[in-house]
């Protein structure tokens, strides 16, 4: 048998985030670690190695499932009226507070929004860095919408808007925190099930929402389940609803 071999690159993305570089990930038959980060076929992946967990997930713009966003996504799409795409007009700077792995920030993109994405987690946001560091590479119409309005950064985006010039403000802040799951069920998709199990439930939401409303120029709006009550119980400006979420809109008044 071969011993594996450690992929380019991952001595530095070790230290990078103060992880140990292994090259088993059992002994006896045990893993022995819960999740780790591994390279597979020139992609960065996250695998849980617990009994019934769900495969590995990574961020690619470019598969089949951004494909298919992107063949659903116009006008009429929830996110764009939620995020206030109008014809004619110039399509708003967008900072989304909770870039997650990227498919939102993704999707505001690829409708003509200039978007600022920032990820707090470290590993979620090396999974999303690499998504678009690969997008970059691509000559593909979606990475040339990567490469031309998508920017991802490493930080808490309450500090971020904090320290914000008066004239860097974006237009629109979106955020998507995290919410409880009452049940593990077949519909929880796996990437959730890794947010899930890497974060758990997130106390500092309200705050975020609150700089938010503070710092954004025209419009603040939120993802939430269905059936869940408005973020901070701020009654919004308007609604969006879909089959299992819908978008909170809190228009600004200029100020
Ligand atoms: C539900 S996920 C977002 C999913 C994302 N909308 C997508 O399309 O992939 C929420 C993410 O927001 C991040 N987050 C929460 N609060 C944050 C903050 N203050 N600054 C930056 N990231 C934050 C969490 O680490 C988590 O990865």
């Amino acid at each position: 048998m071969t011993a594996p071999t450690i992929a380019a690159g991952s001595k530095s993305l070790a230290d990078e985030l103060g992880l140990p570089l292994i090259k088993y990930t059992q002994r006896a038959g045990k893993p022995l670690f819960d999740m780790v980060l591994e390279r597979q076929d020139g992609r960065l992946q996250l695998r849980d190695l617990r009994e019934n967990a769900p495969g590995p997930i990574h961020v690619d713009f470019l598969d089949d499932a951004a494909a298919w966003r992107r063949e659903t996504t116009g006008k009429r799409d929830m996110l764009a009226r939620a995020v206030g795409i109008k014809q004619g007009v110039e399509r708003p700077l967008v900072l989304d507070a909770t870039a997650g792995l990227g498919r939102d920030a993704f999707t505001l993109c690829w409708l003509g929004c200039r978007v600022i994405a920032f990820e707090r987690n470290f590993i979620v946001y090396k999974l999303l860095e690499d998504g678009v560091f690969r997008a970059f590479e691509s000559d593909d119409e979606a990475g040339d919408a990567v490469r031309r309005r998508l920017v991802v950064g490493r930080a808490d985006a309450r500090e971020y808007l904090a320290g914000l010039a008066p004239d860097a403000r974006p237009d629109v802040v979106y955020l998507d925190p995290m919410f409880p799951e009452r049940k593990k069920t077949a519909a929880v998709k796996k990437e959730m099930q890794y947010l899930q199990a890497l974060l758990g439930e997130e106390e500092d939401a309200a705050a975020l929402f609150e700089a938010a409303l503070k710092f954004a120029r025209k419009r603040v709006f939120v993802k939430r389940p269905l059936h869940a009550p408005p973020l901070a119980a701020a009654k919004p400006s308007n609604v969006h609803e879909g089959k299992s979420v819908r978008f909170d809109v809190y228009v600004i008044a200029p100020h």
